[in-house]
């Protein structure tokens, strides 16, 4: 391969040519400035440049090679010509590096909130922003887990609880228990290895991973991290170009993912507002030209999702059925009546969610909706042993997915808190935070007298207050502690 020198690549920093080095790569990405789907102005802003550390967390390393033009790539960086840039350690960045070093052990780490309280004071800014931001006032991200508090269990004593069997079946695969990893896009803002790390401690754990679309990592790589044998699903999104979301599928499928979960709660990106200040901080925008405002990135999620078809609709599912064998389950759901839809039109399963809190607010949680949507599913005359609802958001302890199972749901999926693992511990954070949900699911089977899944019955949980919202927004101290404030815009210097 021809080698470039660094100084070559300077001269190309305009929309007239922009060049830039991505992993020693020198690429020509002038004809693409007005394609990239996150917008022309992030490109020119690394026109020239080595571009290899703003590119990694937001694409999987074979994108370029997968959808541009091979003539693209001009040739390899010479790295003796690279002169070191050097970085000006801001304050916020020192603050980070000191709560790096004087992070607790994790073997004190003793709940799920303990790692989003960490994750806040490590991750860098925009991960954190990314990570915990929800919809608007953040009122369904905080509802999600309220809701559970609106729960109360009833315990049974005087059974005879030495041996537990938390082991569940998830479309006919094993699982130790009713609990998967559901997709998170970006794994790469909160560690350098992305995804792979929820691959391998899915493994650890015994559990199954549904694998995103927008992974940082690409699919052989999450694929390549499983071991022979392990059970990954698919999350996908769909494209506007058919022809794309097929090639996805079917390329899932070929890799051996054995459900595809389709994403149906996104026709638009929720506005989450802490992801779109984080962009207005990093690159702050031009106060003379009011332009700028139309033309402006809007943070992370935006940025990376504008292919999402907000055409898609139940039509739909029959073409699907039609290009894969792979059970289909729509991800997404947010009422009693698509829940009979779904099953309608021939899925097999559903997972009643809003997404993490991240789209719609004020749409409610998943577990308020769960009860409905089963009498409505078995009124239609669903078998829910073939047709599986699960739940996500807002489960953050053992006591919340014995709630799931005894009002209905097959399982329950785990997004934040799995980000937080792996941002503030690698895969050991990973293996802990679902340990630790595992052990504390293990002692509320215990303290409610049951020994195994199919023990857990609605009558083990008092719902009656569960529909009330009497408080105007419910109160979450955990989440009033960390929500970030409006901060004046900070001087470029
Ligand atoms: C940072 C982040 C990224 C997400 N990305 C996706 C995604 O790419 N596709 C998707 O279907 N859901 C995505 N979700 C939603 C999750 O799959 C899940 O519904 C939600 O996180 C569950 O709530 P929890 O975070 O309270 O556990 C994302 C959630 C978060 C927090
Ligand atoms: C309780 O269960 C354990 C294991 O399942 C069994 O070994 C034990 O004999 C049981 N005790 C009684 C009193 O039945
Ligand atoms: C697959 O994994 C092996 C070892 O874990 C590694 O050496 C190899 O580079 C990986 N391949 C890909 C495509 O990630």
């Amino acid at each position: 391969m021809k080698l470039i020198s660094a100084s070559d690549v300077a001269k190309h920093d305009s929309q007239k040519s922009c060049w830039m080095i991505i992993h020693g790569k020198v690429y020509d990405l002038t004809n693409f400035l007005e394609e990239h789907p996150g917008g022309k102005k992030i490109l020119l802003k690394y026109a020239g440049k080595d571009a290899t550390e703003a590119f990694d967390p937001i694409h999987p390393k074979d994108i370029i090679a997968k959808y541009l033009p091979p003539e693209v790539c001009l040739g390899e960086i010479d790295v003796s010509t690279i002169v070191a840039e050097k970085k000006e350690e801001t304050p916020e960045e020192k603050a980070r590096q000191l709560a790096i070093q004087n992070k607790p052990h994790i073997s004190e780490m003793l709940n799920l909130h303990d790692f989003e309280a960490v994750a806040k004071q490590v991750l860098r800014a925009d991960a954190w922003a990314y990570y915990s931001s929800g919809a608007d006032d953040e009122i369904t991200l905080r509802e999600n887990h309220n809701a559970f508090h609106r729960i109360w269990l009833k315990p049974r004593v005087m059974v005879n609880v030495t041996h537990v069997d938390m082991s569940t079946k998830l479309l006919g695969y094993d699982s130790s228990f009713p609990l998967y990893i559901t997709a998170c896009a970006l794994g790469k803002l909160g560690h350098p290895e992305g995804e792979v790390i929820l691959t391998r401690a899915a493994n650890k754990q015994k559990i199954i991973q549904l694998l995103p679309t927008l992974a940082s990592c690409s699919l052989d790589e999450m694929v390549n991290a499983s071991v022979v044998g392990q059970i990954l699903f698919y999350q996908l999104y769909v494209n506007s170009d058919r022809k794309i979301s097929e090639q996805i599928v079917r390329t899932a499928e070929a890799k051996g993912c054995k459900a595809l979960f389709i994403t149906v709660d996104a026709p638009q990106l929720g506005r989450r507002e802490k992801d779109m200040r984080q962009k207005f901080v990093i690159n702050p925008p031009d106060m003379q030209d009011d332009k700028d405002l139309k033309t402006r990135d809007e943070g992370a999620a935006r940025a990376i999702s504008k292919f999402i078809d907000p055409g898609l609709c139940w039509e739909d599912i029959k073409w699907f059925k039609s290009i894969t064998r792979m059970p289909i389950i729509i991800k997404g759901i947010q009422s009693a009546e698509d829940s009979v839809l779904a099953w309608q039109h021939g899925c097999q399963g559903i997972v009643i969610s809003n997404h993490g809190g991240r789209q719609l607010d004020t749409s409610p949680s998943a577990i308020e909706i769960l009860p409905s949507a089963i009498a409505a599913l078995k009124a239609a005359g669903a078998d829910l042993n073939k047709f599986e609802v699960y739940i996500d958001g807002g489960i953050r302890r053992g006591s919340d997915i014995f709630k799931a199972i005894a009002l209905g749901a097959k399982a329950v999926g785990l997004g934040r808190p799995t980000l937080y693992g792996m941002s503030t511990y690698g895969e050991a954070g990973v293996e802990r935070v679902l340990q630790l949900l595992k052990d504390e699911f293990e002692m509320v089977m215990r303290l409610m007298g049951v020994t195994s899944i199919d023990q857990i019955t609605p009558d083990m949980v008092d719902i009656r207050n569960l529909g009330n919202h009497i408080s105007t927004v419910p109160r979450d101290y955990l989440s009033s502690g960390v929500y970030d404030k409006m901060l004046p815009r900070r001087s470029k210097l």
